[in-house]
């Protein structure tokens, strides 16, 4: 099992001061900045490119940059966002024609490369590329908007990719992304996820720290 990595989804920041966003939830003890990229053709929304990655880093973020992508196509913009400074991409494969060429595509331009599965696509996706990837994402809400209530399903899909990752022994990362919250995700992390996305439970409180400190403690029990 890997450490544990609480990802705030900027999706829930307040865009017109985005940076100072970023500089304090990561301050309050973020690990990685969850990155929501939305294409208002493979999800009903529109969000944030490339040129806002590059803000960031040009504003002096150093930490992780968890790129999830859901645009369609996705290999297109690959090589955007790795020179804007993502850290890892991760894509759906409903999007890819060809998910082990998306994979390798990510990697070649020196980003680490996740799958993402949402709540109804089914884990034998993942039967021969998993060795391939860095991080399985699972989505426990439709993808497309923030502030949606945790699917309980994915607990059962947690553990079950978690038996996954498990025996091919490499350092895959298991993320669950869709309604963390401070008092759900000590079964989402007794189910088997290490690293987690929350965006409106952490921005939508008065303390950030206060927050991810219930979060950090509640995973370690
Ligand atoms: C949904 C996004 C999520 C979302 C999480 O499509 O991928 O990252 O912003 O938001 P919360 O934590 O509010 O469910
Ligand atoms: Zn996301």
């Amino acid at each position: 099992m890997q450490s544990t990595v609480i990802a705030p989804s900027i999706l829930s920041a307040n865009f017109a001061r985005l940076g100072e966003e970023v500089d304090n939830v990561l301050a309050a003890g973020a690990d990685w900045v969850h990155f929501d990229v939305m294409d208002n053709h493979y999800v009903p929304n529109l969000t944030i490119g490339p040129l806002v990655c590059e803000a960031l880093r040009k504003h002096g973020v150093t930490a992780p940059i968890d790129v999830h992508l859901m645009v369609e196509p996705v290999d297109r913009i690959v090589p955007d966002f790795a020179k804007a400074g993502a850290s890892m991409i991760s894509f759906h494969p409903e999007a890819s024609a060809h998910v082990h060429r998306t994979v390798q595509l990510i990697k070649s331009h020196g980003c680490q490369a996740g799958l993402v599965l949402n709540p109804a696509t089914p884990i034998d996706v993942l039967d021969w590329v998993l060795e391939d990837l860095d991080m399985v994402l699972l989505m426990s809400v439709n993808p497309g908007f923030g502030g949606q209530s945790f699917i309980p399903s994915a607990l059962e899909k947690l553990r079950r990719v978690r038996q996954m990752i498990d025996r091919t022994g490499k350092p895959i990362r298991l993320e669950i992304d869709g309604g963390v919250k401070a008092d759900n995700i000590a079964e989402i992390a007794a189910a088997g996820a290490d690293t987690f996305v929350a965006g409106s439970a952490i921005f939508n409180a008065p303390d950030y720290a206060d927050v991810i400190g219930k979060m950090k403690a509640a995973v370690k029990g």
